[in-house]
């Protein structure tokens, strides 16, 4: 698939099948991550592929948005690996959004759905999953196979037009 075709056929899936999901199919989106740029090349990111029932159970303990996916990728970064720039700012948010961008749409291309959750209490999965200080889960994305009745979103389809956001200076 030409990536404008995937990048505009994607929508955020909010129904899954709970067919699992293929580990060569995983193997590969963990190989989309792996290729994603990130600041200084620190690669600072922790990907927790949440698959079992107990894993699950700790995911639907922090978030309501977990879709019934029988997979759920917790995207963190580690706070002493991400690059800073002078001003202090860390890479981390940026580096884990980019990895989370690869993840969905290597998910797309694979035949499978997702969706970037940030509605999630991060006190609760910290606790669950026993995250060290250093970690900082930035997003959590549901992936699998979607059910019959998924359908893309009211939002999807409301894009602004080409250039309202664009300066050509
Ligand atoms: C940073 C970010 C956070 C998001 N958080 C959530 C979320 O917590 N729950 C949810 O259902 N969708 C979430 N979404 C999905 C957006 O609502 C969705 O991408 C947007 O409405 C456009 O729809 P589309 O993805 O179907 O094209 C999030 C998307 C982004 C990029």
């Amino acid at each position: 698939m030409d990536f404008l075709t995937n990048a505009k056929a994607r929508y955020s899936v909010r129904s899954f099948s709970p067919r699992p999901v293929e580990k060569e199919k995983v193997t590969i989106m963990l190989e989309a991550a792996q290729a994603a740029p990130t600041a200084h090349n620190a690669q600072p990111y922790v990907l927790y592929v949440m698959q079992s029932p107990e894993a699950l159970a700790q995911i639907d303990a922090c978030s309501r948005n977990r879709f019934g996916a029988p997979l759920v990728f917790v995207i963190c970064y580690d706070k002493t690996q991400a690059w800073a720039s002078p001003e202090g700012t860390s890479s981390g948010p940026v580096d884990c959004g980019i990895i989370g961008t690869h993840l969905m749409f290597a998910a797309h291309d694979l035949g499978l759905g997702s969706c970037w959750v940030m509605r999630f209490e991060a006190s609760i999965l910290k606790q669950a999953l026993k995250l060290p200080e250093n970690l900082v889960p930035v997003s959590l994305m549901p992936v699998g196979y979607p059910s019959e009745t998924a359908v893309a979103g009211p939002r999807h389809s409301q894009r602004k037009p080409l250039l309202e956001n664009v300066l050509f200076k």
